[in-house]
């Protein structure tokens, strides 16, 4: 294919047929793919390119020729400008359908499936798919206004509410900014590293309607943070507990190591299911209740536990879905990297009066063999891990360990697509069950079953 023929700011019309994985629509020009920012399938446009590869080209839309039928409205004023959702310009069906259609394509493409389309079953979604976060990460703009980023970028995009937030925050927002105004907090700066202020990290309970504020400081606790918490715990009534959270590394994080309580609770309580969880500023809890429920009762039905069975529960976060299902297992070994994680397990086991459960601190592809010294072997193995997928040592002891039924719960279709061709050579992948976990955004959750040859 001639690319050269195709030059910076020409335009052309273009026929949008997919989304990329980060949003954006997929057209072609005489089989030259472009990808245009704002567009969704069905949309034919004039698209005035802007960037220039070897492989494919970038553009904006200049005209809608043809509209979408998929399209609606968005909800959100800022939707476009905040880099939070990414289709919420697409109607909710033909978001679950293009997640689908992408399990589907990266199992194949990516992980060499032919049976990728018949093991694939459709989206579980959510009835109302908005206000289901329970956690907000603001960042804060140099003068002080309360926001996210935009898409691809480190620039703010300051907000009054945000409507896939379970506590949309309009009161909070307007709190911070007062209180960040009134007490001259200064505002971290990523470009020489001064300032205070990172972030807020708001976490929310669904059964309590209580809040953890998690303030991300850029120093040591010192009057002028105290005062901070005093003041947002006064003006926010469901406020349980305040954090402060010291990062004065430059770096990316949301958080850092070490936190300090300067409010209230040492933990916020939440519940999947009936069973109740202590969490701490620096756990893993997913971030939508209502499906995250779902994915749990996917694991339960997947295993379909007898209560004589050992299961592991690896990549465990604080425990949740070992603790969700020992009431029907024999017992329950969790793997965890997070050493608060692992506190919080063993905690929440304790509060739920769940006596079948241990929980380790270490990477699962070192502590598994702990417990293969220990002559614990499982009967089925739960892998949740993070967007990365699993370490390749850690399969293959999984693999020597025989279990019946492997449950891999992913976040990551393209890591999921990669560690099941490798499982597979011991294992049949019978379902891949796709959850809705994150409506708007290009996210999907998939929870496969694997049983053994
Ligand atoms: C997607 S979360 C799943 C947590 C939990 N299963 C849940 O449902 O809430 C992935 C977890 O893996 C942990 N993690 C990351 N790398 C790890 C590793 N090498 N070994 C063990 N845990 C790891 C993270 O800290 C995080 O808690």
């Amino acid at each position: 294919m001639n690319t050269i023929k195709y030059k910076k700011n020409e335009e052309y019309n273009v026929a949008i047929m997919d989304l990329t994985h980060t949003g954006e629509g997929i057209g072609k020009v005489d089989g030259f793919t472009v990808f245009v920012e704002d567009c969704v399938p069905g949309d034919e446009v004039r698209v005035r390119l802007t960037t220039i590869k070897k492989q494919y080209a970038m553009g904006v839309p200049i005209q809608y020729h043809k509209v979408s039928p998929l399209r609606q409205d968005p909800p959100c004023p800022y939707f476009g400008e905040c880099g939070g959702c990414q289709i919420q310009n697409l109607q909710y069906d033909a978001q679950l359908k293009w997640k689908r259609d992408h399990v589907v394509d990266v199992l194949q493409r990516l992980g060499d499936r032919s049976d990728a389309q018949e093991i694939t079953k459709d989206v579980i979604g959510m009835e109302d798919p908005y206000f289901y976060r329970n956690k907000a990460q603001y960042k804060i703009s140099k003068n002080g206004k309360v926001g996210f980023y935009q898409k691809k970028s480190h620039h703010v995009v300051p907000l009054d509410k945000c409507i896939i937030q379970q506590d949309p925050g309009e009161d909070l927002i307007k709190s911070l900014e007062a209180a960040i105004q009134d007490l001259k907090i200064t505002i971290y700066d990523e470009t020489n590293g001064k300032g205070s202020l990172r972030g807020v990290v708001q976490r929310l309970s669904k059964a309590t309607g209580k809040m953890m504020l998690i303030l991300v400081w850029n120093g040591d606790v010192n009057d002028q943070i105290q005062a901070f918490a005093k003041r947002l715990a006064k003006e926010n009534g469901s406020v349980a507990s305040i954090y402060c959270s010291i990062n004065k590394g430059r770096n990316n994080r949301t958080m850092g190591y070490e936190n300090h309580l300067l409010y209230g609770e040492k933990k916020l309580v939440d519940e999947i299911g009936s069973v109740r969880f202590q969490i701490s500023p620096l756990s893993f809890f997913q971030v939508n209740n209502a499906m995250t429920e779902v994915i749990y009762q996917t694991v339960d039905r997947m295993l379909d536990l007898s209560g004589k069975e050992t299961v592991f529960d690896l990549y465990c976060g604080m425990g949740t879905i070992g603790l969700y299902l020992a009431h029907k297992a024999k017992f329950v070994y969790g793997i965890e990297s997070i050493e608060d994680a692992v506190r919080d397990a063993k905690e929440n086991a304790a509060f739920n009066g769940i006596e079948n459960a241990e929980f380790f601190h270490g990477k699962a592809e070192d502590a598994i063999f702990l417990l293969k010294e220990r002559k614990i072997e499982p009967d089925h193995v739960v892998l949740d891990p993070p967007r990365k997928g699993c370490d390749e040592v850690l399969i293959q002891a999984v693999m020597d360990a025989k279990p019946k039924k492997i449950v891999y719960v992913s976040c990551n279709p393209a890591t999921l697509a990669r560690d099941l061709q490798m499982l597979s050579a011991e294992y049949d992948v019978m379902e891949v069950q796709p959850v809705d976990n994150f409506p708007q955004s290009m996210h999907v959750e998939t929870v496969a079953l694997l049983a053994r040859k």
